[in-house]
């Protein structure tokens, strides 16, 4: 196992690490170098009309950034707790069901898809596993080709899920921008790779290591990633850690807000969203709450932040990849220093086979 390490301390590690080279797999043939055009194969014919994503953990997240996606294309989509699905199941109409999930064998992913398709729906993986379960029994599949993922706290396979279901709104659905996206598609390895390199995650964690708790704010494409902040700092370090969209921040969660709880605000460009939620940050900050802001630099969120962790400039859609590239090794340096498990986190499985 430890040669299997390359001679990082723990896989996720090198996990986290390999994120250039798997995004680069994801990308492999399915974005013309030439005409710029996004190409995957069969399934670009799909044309969805409607789409409804069930997900768990951390595909969950990627889901609700896919749906996104499609509703900036003006398609209607939803994202559902795959557990959640079959309780009040939505009417489908013709809707196509995308399961998200890396393993293909999660069963309540798995249970919802057959709860769709019971229901007369269209079905599609988005997986990394070849010859699953939701691989076979879904009509279509999306390969994410991250690459086998050991740590059971995902990292490489959430990059290239929101990698894949980029492709997916590109390649089935018109967008405005489209070449824009495309080229800040192509930019991602270099771009993981030059936070990779120069990232001062290790001392931000020393900094709040001793926290009681932590909390991540995003909006629009940036709130996926605030969830999946939290959710990693959760897994891997045991300790209280929650993500809110920022603007639900003064709608309760800002009563747990102290000196005590550091506040990650994802902040990408310099439009609106920013300046929307620059207004939370203020907020925070009066309650003499570390802000640590994770941002391009384009706004002027570093004059509220105590710790600014940097990512290159780049389309927002790509800037969530980048910016959940420095919390992971934010959650990984905490988990670190408290001497966690890491790789196999007290409690969790990689798959989670039962209801
Ligand atoms: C487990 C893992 C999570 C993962 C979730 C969904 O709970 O511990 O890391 O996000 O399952 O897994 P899937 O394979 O469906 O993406």
């Amino acid at each position: 196992e430890e040669t299997g390490k390359s001679g990082y301390d723990h896989f996720m590690l090198k996990e986290i690490h390999e994120q250039p080279r798997a995004i680069r797999q994801c990308l492999r043939g399915r974005v013309d170098e030439l005409s710029g055009e996004v190409d995957i194969g069969d399934l670009g014919d799909l044309s969805p009309t409607g789409v409804q994503f069930v997900a768990c953990g951390t595909s969950y997240h990627a889901a609700l950034y896919g749906a996104q996606l499609l509703r900036d294309a003006g398609i209607p989509a939803q994202t559902f707790l795959a557990s959640e699905y079959a309780t009040a199941p939505p009417p489908i109409g013709d809707a196509l069901v995308v399961g998200v999930t890396q393993s293909g064998e999660t069963a309540d992913t798995l249970s919802a898809l057959r709860e769709a398709r019971k229901r007369g729906a269209r079905t599609m993986a988005v997986t990394n596993t070849v010859g699953s379960t939701a691989a076979r029994e879904c009509d279509h599949a999306l390969y994410i080709r991250a690459g086998p993922e050991i740590g059971v706290a995902a990292s490489k396979t959430f990059a290239s899920q929101l990698a894949a279901l980029n492709l997916f709104s590109l390649g089935t659905t018109r967008i405005d921008g489209a070449r824009e996206i495309i080229g800040a598609l192509r930019d991602l390895p270099s771009n993981i790779q030059a936070i990779l390199d120069d990232s001062n995650a290790e001392s931000v964690a020393d900094t709040y290591v001793d926290s009681d708790a932590y909390f991540f704010i995003g909006r629009g494409h940036q709130y996926p990633v605030a969830l999946e902040g939290a959710l990693k700092m959760k897994e891997i370090t045991y300790k209280h850690a929650e993500g809110f969209a920022a603007g639900e921040l003064k709608h309760g969660p800002l009563a747990l807000v102290t000196e005590d709880t550091p506040v990650f605000a994802v902040v990408t460009g310099d439009g609106e969203m920013a300046r929307k939620t620059i207004g939370n940050v203020k907020e925070v900050e009066a309650r003499d709450a570390p802000v640590v802001a994770v941002t391009d630099g384009q706004s002027d969120v570093e004059r509220y932040a105590d710790e600014v962790l940097e990512v290159p400039e780049t389309h927002p859609q790509a800037a969530a990849v980048l910016a959940n590239v420095q919390l992971q090794l934010v959650s990984y340096y905490v988990a670190d220093k408290l001497g966690r498990s890491i790789d196999k986190p007290r409690n969790l499985a990689k798959s989670v086979t039962v209801e």
